[in-house]
Parts: C-alpha cells; structure tokens; sequence
C-alpha cells in the first residue's frame, strides 16, 4: 500500500511485484483555486477527511481486502509539513493496525518509480528528469533502491511546475497553471515571442536550470506595449515552447554526458503535451530511448509511492522505525526515508 499527501492530492495506490493492483485519488485543487495556490491549512484538512475513503476506494479498486496488505509504504518528504504529517499518521495507524512493515519514502523516488508501473524495471543506469511544481532536478539512477541517487543539476531558484503556475497568474489563466497553459496554448503560435532559453548561453553550467527569469520576462512582456496580433494563447505557447526546449535540451545533454541510452521524464510537468512530444521527437534523433509515464501517474498520485515501497519490500530493506517523522525539505539521496 502507498500513502500520498505532500501536496493536494490524497492518493493511495496498491502493487505487488511492478505490477498495479489499483489506485484512488482525492484532490483539494478545487478549494485552493480562488487562492491562486495551494493553502498548506486547507490541503492537510482536506486529506484527514479524504483519507479514509480514498483507502476504501482504493482497496476497492484492486479487489483487495485489508488483511491482505502486507507493507505500508507513506511520503515522508519532501512537501507541505501539515499535509506530510496527515500521510505519515495514517500509514503508521495502518501498519500498527495491520501489523505489518512501514516504509517511509521520498516522494521524488516515487515519482520515478511511476514509470516502472507502465514500463517495466529501470535499465542499470538511466538519466531521471524530474520535473514537479517543487522540483526540477537531473539524476543520475542506477539502482533507484540501492544506490544513492547523484543529482547532476537542480534548478537555482524556481521549479517547471512553479513557474507555469506562476506565469499561467500572469496571463489571468486558473491555478494550477500547468493544464491551463498546456491548454490554451494548442491555439497559439509558439514562435510568436523568442523569450531567451535560460541557462543556454557557452558560459552557462551546461546542465543548469534557472525558471525565475523566465518568469519575470514574460511579466515584462505582458506589462510593456504589446503588438495587438499576439495574444494570450500565442504567449501561453511562446512560453511553454521555451520550457520545454530547456528541459528536453539539458535533459539530452545529460543522457550523453552520462554515457546512458535511457532518459525517463517524471513529475507534473512531464503531463505537458509539448514537453511530451519535443522530448520524443529529439530523443529519437540523438537514439536515446524516452520513458515517460501516462498522465495520470506523471502527477502525484499513491500508485508511485506503492511503487517504491513494494521495490523497497523486494529488495529486503529495513522498515523504517515507529518515530518516522515527516520531513518538509529533504534532498534526494536515497529512495528511503527515516
Ligand atoms: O508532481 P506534481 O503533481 O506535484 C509536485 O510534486 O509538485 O506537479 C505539479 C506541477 C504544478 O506546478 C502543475 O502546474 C504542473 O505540475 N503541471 C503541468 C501540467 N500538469 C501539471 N505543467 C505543465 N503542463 C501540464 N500539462
Ligand atoms: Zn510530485
């Protein structure tokens, strides 16, 4: 069983040996709207109130009965503390009341372990893009449970996820941005405005991300005269072809830097269409075999921390202690917390 609360989906997700057995999702999004983002408050209220029948959902779903879990795998961090501590208390009533093991998991490593759930095991080594609302980070995997997880580049300031969010507000488009953006841009022109790919110049750290530029140039855009011709949708489209080369560019550079053929894009932001079908297109040139998961498992969900607990319970690892606190900011080093 996989517990997820670190942000505004309450998710719980069932697997047994890579395989999914079933899954349920809760979200708050809708009572986080007419904030313009997620209110740490009302997300953890949301997900003690979720919690119970998204279980019962869930376990409906795989045709499960609660005797028939074996281990409790929950994230531990990184996300909101309120929200976490929700996740963290249910998994160890669960396992406490099951009598079974308590895997406390970072959540980047479950979303990587989505991808295993369509796609099978991870090659030996491969090159994870993580690209979430908190998180836009570079990976270097071998074995997601066994070995530390090296980070090739994390973003200097703004994450993917954030600055679509944070744009999608400035275009007066709904939270969360993403989806907003992803939409609105089918109907534009993505070379209508050449806002400067960051990070890119020969000087630049090859791998580096930096959004919070990106972000304050489409603001300047949007407040300084503009030409009648270009519209919203040709913004929303300009701004998200730019993302989308930056993150697929770095992402290539750092499947040849690393010597690996395998490139597996994760994290919220992998659900953009665009991000999606550059990321195909260049990876095919440069023979780099794309991993990326189906939508509903790139954005948080309880398969993926299934996922990573139920790799964790094959691999014999140690169950985490009965004190298993929440951790709101933890880097990515292993796939295990506490
Ligand atoms: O991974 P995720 O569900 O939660 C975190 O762990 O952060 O990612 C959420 C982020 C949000 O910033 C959201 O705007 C973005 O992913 N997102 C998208 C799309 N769907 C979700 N960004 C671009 N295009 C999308 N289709
Ligand atoms: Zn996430």
């Amino acid at each position: 069983m996989g517990i997820e609360t670190s942000c505004d989906e309450t998710g719980v997700g069932f697997v047994k040996d890579g395989v999914l057995l079933g899954d349920a999702l809760a979200s708050s999004i809708d009572e986080h709207v007419r904030f313009g983002g997620v209110v740490p408050e009302i997300a953890a209220r949301a997900h003690v109130q979720a919690m119970v029948p998204t279980m019962r959902a869930a376990l409906d779903d795989a045709g499960l009965q609660w005797h028939e879990v074996g281990a409790v795998a929950v994230t531990a961090g990184p996300g909101l503390a309120t929200a976490l501590h929700v996740g963290v208390a249910a998994a160890k009533a669960t396992a406490l009341a099951l009598g079974v093991p308590l895997y406390g998991v970072h959540h980047l490593a479950g979303h990587a372990a989505a991808d295993t759930l369509v796609h099978g095991p991870l090659p030996d080594r491969c090159v994870v893009l993580i690209v979430s609302g908190g998180h836009t980070s570079l990976l270097a995997v071998d074995d997601l449970v066994r070995t530390p997880i090296v980070h090739l580049s994390d973003t200097l300031d703004d994450a993917a996820g954030e600055a679509f969010d944070k744009v999608a507000r400035l275009l007066g488009l709904p939270y969360p941005g993403g989806p907003s953006i992803d939409r609105v841009a089918r109907a534009g022109d993505p070379t209508a405005v050449r806002f400067t790919r960051p990070l890119m110049g020969p000087r630049d750290p090859a791998l580096g991300f930096s959004f919070s530029g990106l972000k304050s140039a489409v603001a300047r855009y949007v407040a300084g005269p503009q030409d009648p011709a270009i519209g919203t949708a040709d913004i929303a489209a300009s701004f998200q072809e730019c993302v989308a080369d930056t993150v697929v560019t770095k992402a290539i550079r750092a499947c040849r830097q690393e010597g690996v053929d395998t490139l597996v894009i994760v994290g919220g932001v992998a659900a953009n269409s665009r991000v999606r079908s550059m990321a195909e297109e260049r990876c095919a040139e440069a023979g780099i075999e794309l991993r990326v998961p189906p939508m509903r498992l790139c954005t948080d969900n309880g398969a993926m921390i299934a996922a990573i607990g139920d790799l964790l319970v094959r691999d014999g690892a140690t169950p985490s202690m009965a004190d298993l606190g929440a951790r709101s900011s933890v880097p990515l080093e292993l796939a295990q917390l506490g």
